[in-house]
């Protein structure tokens, strides 16, 4: 079976491990710093902050950007559930506006008429690895006076005319295994904004400037030593993990027949956390069949946009047709693409799909 995500863990990472095991400092610690200030780097910015996951990353981050009750935070119904809820743990509404049907990101376009009084963010989420139109968005942004909070929990390394994702606004990445670097779980916080760098801190830390003082509600959203030694080491081997993603989807792009394949917007440099196809016709669902039958995994990242959740229909009341969201749900198909494959692997990929005749 060829799966569709796989950590790629060696010495180095179990040797990490070993080490702060050794080193009796267990919580966040040395580690944690070496790999924020790294991280920091490869975005490009001032500040990154650990934290236990990416779903932590962005309810903190929207917590730092005094996004509150009674606010509204435009976003895309196409992507992980996490993006959406973080934006409810703080008592705001996400607001969903339609995605491009060639990027699968937010379309600016339909950002402007979804601005309301209550309106104090916009959350990019620059999905499977591709970077959202930036430049609209944060003209918007500007011209209204929101914040921008960027789910790049998919994305880490991708960049937009030059510039890397999460750079923009505060950025938030997830570390979970599947992701293009992990540390088994795990989140960041990218910023370059200093008092908004603290605040998150403080956050992360029982709302705690003063050890044992705690002057607002915070959470314990601290990452381990242990996670960030495995992070560190990722974070060394991203660009060669990225480069070995990019290569794959060129390479499948260029021999997969009868299926839309990817495209990249010129100035975007995409990483391909997940290679997404279009099957269009209702043939996606036997071609999942017929991928199975051939030893290939594969998965449906997303079923549901999530304005059709249940949950957001019964108990939020969200009744809305965004049909581009609705439509590539039923069309999208993730293929294996990660730096685990193979060539006979791509091969193999590329047989099954072509030999698909439905
Ligand atoms: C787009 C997006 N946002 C948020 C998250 C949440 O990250 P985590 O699973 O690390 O909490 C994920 C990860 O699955 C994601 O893909």
């Amino acid at each position: 079976m060829i799966n569709i995500a796989k950590p790629l863990i060696d010495d180095e990472e179990k040797q990490a491990v070993l080490e702060v095991l050794d080193s009796g400092i267990l919580a966040q610690g040395p580690r944690v710093k070496a790999f924020e200030e790294a991280f920091a780097e490869m975005c490009g910015v001032n500040h990154a902050i650990a934290t236990t996951s990416g779903t932590t990353a962005l309810h903190t981050a929207l917590l730092a950007n005094e996004i509150g009750a009674g606010d509204e935070v435009i976003t895309s119904p196409f992507t992980f559930i996490a993006s959406a809820n973080s934006i409810l743990y703080v008592g705001a509404r996400p607001v969903f506006v339609d995605i491009d049907p060639i990027t699968f990101n937010i379309n600016p376009q339909l950002i402007e008429e979804a601005i309301t009084p209550r309106t104090k963010a916009i959350m990019p989420v620059h999905l499977f690895g591709l970077s959202c139109d930036m430049d609209p968005i944060m003209d918007i942004a500007s011209r209204h006076g929101l914040k921008v909070i960027e789910d790049a929990c998919q994305s880490h390394g991708a960049s937009y005319h030059g510039n890397k994702v999460g750079s923009f606004g505060t950025g938030t990445f997830s570390l979970y295994p599947t992701k293009n670097i992990t540390s088994a779980e795990g989140g960041m916080i990218t910023t370059n904004d200093d008092a908004l760098a603290e605040s998150c801190r403080v956050i992360r830390q029982h709302g705690m400037r003063r050890r044992y003082y705690h002057d607002e509600l915070g959470f314990n959203f601290r990452m381990t030593d242990i996670h960030a030694a495995i992070g560190l080491a990722q974070l060394t081997k991203l660009d060669k993990f990225n480069k070995s993603r990019i290569d794959n989807a060129r390479y499948l792009s260029a021999n997969l027949k009868n299926v839309q394949v990817p495209q990249i917007p010129d100035g975007y440099s995409h990483v391909f956390h997940q290679y997404t196809i279009r099957v269009q016709d209702g043939r996606r669902d036997s071609l999942i069949d017929h991928l199975s039958h051939n030893g290939i995994g594969c998965g449906v990242y997303y079923p549901v946009p999530i304005h059709k959740q249940t949950y957001y229909i019964n108990e939020l009341g969200y009744n809305q047709s965004l049909p581009v969201s609705e439509q590539a749900a039923e069309e999208v198909l993730s293929l294996p693409v990660h730096p685990g494959l193979s060539q006979g692997d791509l091969d193999a990929i590329v047989a099954a799909v072509n030999s698909f005749t439905a």
